[in-house]
């Protein structure tokens, strides 16, 4: 949805489309004086996964992934934003440079939205490109919080300058549901981990949803957003090859074109992809089980019918490097060494983390200087991979997994297991500010911290 019908959609009463409420009525200007440029309402919301499997969760204006929310870089903007859940709420702007204030995160002192109560945001956004935004509560061990909700939708901040080449663009938003606690896998003493029933596209089941319509010959742009609580995800489209546009939506230096796209806990992937095997295929998860679980979306060719293929792609690799260029980096004015550990739960209870030693809150701040350059050397010491996510900033890969890279530009970047990743960031927007695992059953439990400006 763009934001002209996002507009039109918050005037009409109720508005619904093939049976399902798109929004739910809403009384908006009234409320807090001058109209809001957008308006969200944290509402329950019955998410119709597939015919007769529906959930019951919280999200945003009535539908998930809730209202596209489509932003000029570098113009004021407004969101009310509406609580009528009986519990405060915070909403994150993933990827934006804004003040802490209303950043979405309680660690940095933004105010939360009340129960049954409401509040205005307003901040200018940037930079340009494929953002979201989400809940900022803590789930801890109640499966229906924070990630593990519909809470989460995409936020599209237009460049200033011309847009790429590309005949349509699609936004994808990846989310999984039911979950439960499972049988720990890894070691032994490993603590309880998260299992989901059904995932999503878009809100919607494989094969439950409108298939992507394309045409020969077109150059589709998909902005994916990896929305699930926990997982790390493979994406492929059997036949077809990604070209790696942007990354967390930032243009890359080098487009490269892969037959698998690995995006993890919150990573945003912009790849084209040129419509030349007609026919119907599945958009989806490299994995069958998830697949089955209904991780993927039909793409379905002009006049082609038929069961939608899938044909497993060959071994891939993935490897950020790939995407920027090889150089030694800046010398930085001070470095983090950040070590992950994890504190298994013993298969009775949620495994803690540690950096350094110390799990949030009980974690030493990192103190930066205004201006500064700052690396964070991340050291997973745990076999899980973690996507590490900056608050407020952005930063240049510099080291991925031991090789020398630059040029990839990021706001989460993806740890594998046992392997170690640095990132450059300059310390250039003042205030409290988070860092952590997006990996909602991670962050809950002691892996995150703050940056301090001394
Ligand atoms: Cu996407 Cu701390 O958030
Ligand atoms: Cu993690």
């Amino acid at each position: 949805m763009d934001r002209r019908d996002f507009l039109a959609a918050t005037s009409a009463v109720a508005f619904r489309v093939g049976g399902r409420a798109l929004f739910p009525s809403l009384a908006v200007a009234a409320e807090s004086g001058a109209k809001a440029d957008f308006t969200l309402r944290i509402a329950p919301v019955s998410v119709e996964l597939a015919p007769g499997k529906v959930a019951k969760t919280i999200g945003y204006n009535g539908t998930v992934p809730g209202p596209t929310l489509r932003m000029q870089e570098g113009i004021s903007t407004t969101i009310d934003v509406f609580n009528d859940t009986d519990s405060d709420e915070l909403v994150h702007w993933h990827g934006l440079m804004v003040p802490a204030e209303v950043d979405g995160a309680a660690e940095e002192g933004t105010p939360p939205v009340p129960a049954h109560g409401q509040r205005r945001y307003t901040f200018v956004p940037k930079p340009a490109g494929t953002r979201w935004y989400h809940t900022h509560n803590i789930a801890g061990s109640d499966l229906t919080r924070g990630m593990y909700s519909g809470q989460f939708g995409f936020l599209y901040v237009e460049p200033k300058s011309e847009r790429g080449s590309y005949d349509h663009e699609i936004f994808l938003a990846i989310h999984q549901w039911e979950p439960s606690t499972a049988v720990p896998m890894g070691p032994p003493n490993n603590g309880l981990e998260i299992t989901y029933q059904y995932a999503t596209f878009n809100g919607r089941m494989l094969r439950h949803g409108d298939p992507v319509r394309v045409r020969t010959g077109e150059q589709v742009l998909f902005r994916l957003l990896n929305a699930s609580a926990t997982d790390d995800l493979r994406i492929a489209l059997p036949g077809h090859q990604f070209q790696v546009a942007a990354l967390d939506g930032n243009p890359v230096l080098t487009p490269r074109s892969v037959n698998v796209l690995r995006i993890g806990v919150a990573e945003r992937i912009d790849a084209i992809v040129e419509m030349k095997q007609p026919g119907t295929w599945i958009l989806g998860s490299t994995s069958e089980t998830d697949r089955q679980k209904g991780m993927g979306i039909v793409i379905e060719y002009a006049g082609q019918k038929g069961v939608p293929q899938w044909i497993a792609p060959g071994p891939d690799s993935w490897d950020y490097g790939a995407f920027g260029k090889t150089q030694i980096p800046i010398e930085p004015d001070g470095r983090f060494e950040l070590i992950f550990r994890k504190i298994p739960g013993e298969r009775v209870r949620f495994n803690r983390w540690t950096i350094n030693g110390k799990s949030f809150p009980d974690t030493d701040p990192l103190i930066v200087q205004q201006g500064k350059r700052y690396r964070m050397i991340f050291r997973n010491e745990s076999g899980d991979t973690h996507p590490l996510h900056l608050h407020r900033h952005s930063f240049e890969i510099t080291n991925f997994a031991g090789k020398l890279t630059g040029g990839v530009r990021k706001d989460v970047v993806l740890v594998n297991g046992f392997s170690t990743a640095e990132v450059d960031f300059v310390a250039d927007n003042p205030g409290l500010t988070l860092f952590h695992c997006h990996a909602q059953l991670h962050m809950d439990f002691g892996f995150m911290n703050l940056i301090k400006y001394g």
